[in-house]
């Protein structure tokens, strides 16, 4: 098989299986006038989130100290004036000169070239290169009028008098919008973190690939705010030994401290918190072999950074962005600063001097890292007639099932009584319906860690079998020491 149609057939088989077993499914799938590009959460999809949400508040919010705060979706005009969106935020849009079919020029271009495409050429070369390539509309093959800038700003209308607003693209713009107040209400001293959860809205051209290209999704975004004199007085003493790897003109995997030395990573500040970043994706489950960061060309880079690294993780279909790595500079204090002629220079009391502080910015993709967890722990055991996702205990929407034997003889009253006592710790589910076979297979296909079985002997001494999923092994243990065996 084309290596191509059998990387799709695996990214389509993870997005049926997805829906099958209630982590996600295309919005409003009954009607014909449905969407592309919105997806919903079904219980399984939303438990998954919201552990992984978890896991980035534990890993990065909390132990680094950071703020997190819950910004306004919808923003006025103003603040995309001085962010730069209304005017950068765009997209090369072709549309086909007969059918009028409409597609993103460097995506098209892409895929019929197989060669890497900027996203941030002069509409003028990618006209050039669809002459060249002799591109035509996949649709009716018929030629494309020139490119056209396509901004990708969602415009609504507030209020009675539909007062122009939109819908923001990125969570970080009420962050840089609140700073001031933030600095001055919260007692903190830089460097300091303010970090968001959030919808965000782009008018994506040809949403596509599920879950990888939405119109709505979520970030979890970290702006860290320095003095720009202090970008390498970062204690990174804990870090230095960290493997890491960088992919800049070709692989390096490397140490952060070599990182350093051989200038692959210009500042300590940067190096600190890549690192930290690919711990915090360590412990979403994904494997170290599997992922890289990669510098970003000047020419592929957004328009408010001066330096990029993406996160990447290898999935079935190449190389996938899991988060954006930016340093913004300046950028947007001093967009802000000059529209709103309000000062957003605080005093860095380490040096007691004013300064308006960088930002480096750590915008990570939850929608897509939830489809990278669920493809790179799928697997598929046809011995022993089962599938699972072998998701870390964390992650998992249930971590212990809880089954009588039977539907009799007081099983299911004890195992209630287990359900009951385990409820408060650990996500639980309790299932009595059908063959014991097919619910530990049923909890296999939602991931599920650890399974506990009622049984005859459970009624004479306390005792169950506790079955965990990976390797199917089962020990019998006290009904007393479980909460202690499944913390451990
Ligand atoms: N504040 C910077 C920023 O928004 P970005 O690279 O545009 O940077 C950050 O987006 C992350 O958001 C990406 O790394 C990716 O994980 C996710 N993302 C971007 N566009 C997306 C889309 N259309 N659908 C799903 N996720 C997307």
């Amino acid at each position: 098989m084309p290596q191509k149609e059998a990387e799709n057939k695996v990214f389509e088989s993870i997005t049926e299986i997805a829906a099958n077993r209630g982590f996600f499914w295309p919005t409003s799938e009954i009607y014909p006038d449905k969407l592309a590009g919105f997806f919903e959460y079904g219980p399984n999809g939303l438990a998954l989130k919201n552990n992984i949400l978890k896991v980035w508040r534990e890993e990065l919010v909390e132990k680094e100290n950071m703020i997190e705060i819950d910004g306004c979706q919808i923003l006025p005009t103003s603040v995309f004036q001085a962010s730069g969106h209304l005017k950068s935020f765009n997209d090369p849009l072709i549309t086909c000169s007969k059918c009028g079919f409409k597609t993103r020029a460097d995506r098209l271009i892409q895929e019929v070239t197989k060669e890497e495409i900027p996203e941030k050429l002069e509409n003028e070369k990618y006209n050039e290169l669809i002459k060249k390539n002799k591109i035509v509309c996949p649709k009716c093959k018929s030629f494309f009028n020139k490119a056209e800038i396509w901004n990708m700003m969602l415009k609504t209308g507030i209020g009675a008098e539909l007062k122009q607003a939109y819908l923001r693209p990125e969570t970080c713009q009420s962050i840089f919008v609140n700073f001031p107040r933030i600095f001055k209400t919260c007692r903190v001293k830089l460097p300091f973190g303010i970090a968001q959860i959030g919808k965000v809205f782009r008018n994506e051209i040809a949403p596509r690939q599920g879950l990888i290209r939405e119109r709505e999704f979520n970030q979890m975004e970290i702006e860290v705010f320095f003095n720009p004199e202090k970008e390498n007085e970062i204690n990174i003493n804990n870090i230095k030994k960290e493997t890491i790897s960088l992919y800049k003109e070709r692989l390096n995997k490397t140490t952060v401290e070599q990182a350093l030395e051989r200038r692959l990573i210009k500042s300590k500040f940067i190096a600190y918190y890549l690192t930290i970043l690919k711990k915090f994706y360590l412990k979403l489950g994904i494997p170290e072999d599997k992922m890289r960061f990669r510098y970003v060309s000047k020419e592929d880079r957004p328009f408010y950074s001066k330096e990029t690294w993406d996160f990447e993780v290898l999935t079935s279909l190449g190389w996938l962005e899991l988060c954006a790595c930016n340093h913004r500079g300046d950028y947007d204090l001093s967009g802000h600063q000059k529209l709103s002629k309000q000062s957003f220079e605080v005093v860095d009391e380490t040096v007691n001097k004013k300064v308006l502080p960088n930002v480096f910015e750590l915008s990570a993709g939850l929608d897509r890292a939830l489809y990278a967890i669920l493809e790179l722990t799928y697997k598929e055991e046809p011995k022993d007639d089962r599938t699972i996702f072998s998701f870390p205990e964390k992650l998992a929407p249930v971590q212990v099932a809880i089954f009588p034997l039977v539907n009799k003889e007081g099983m299911p009253e004890l195992a209630k009584k287990v359900y009951e006592m385990l409820k408060p710790l650990f996500k639980c589910f309790y299932d009595e319906s059908g063959s014991i076979g097919r619910r530990y297979r049923r909890q296999d296909e939602i991931g599920t860690p650890f399974c506990l079985t009622i049984d005859g002997q459970s009624l004479k001494d306390a005792t169950v079998t506790l079955r965990e999923r990976d390797s199917m092994k089962q020990i019998r243990i006290k009904i007393s020491k479980l909460i202690k065996e499944l913390r451990k």
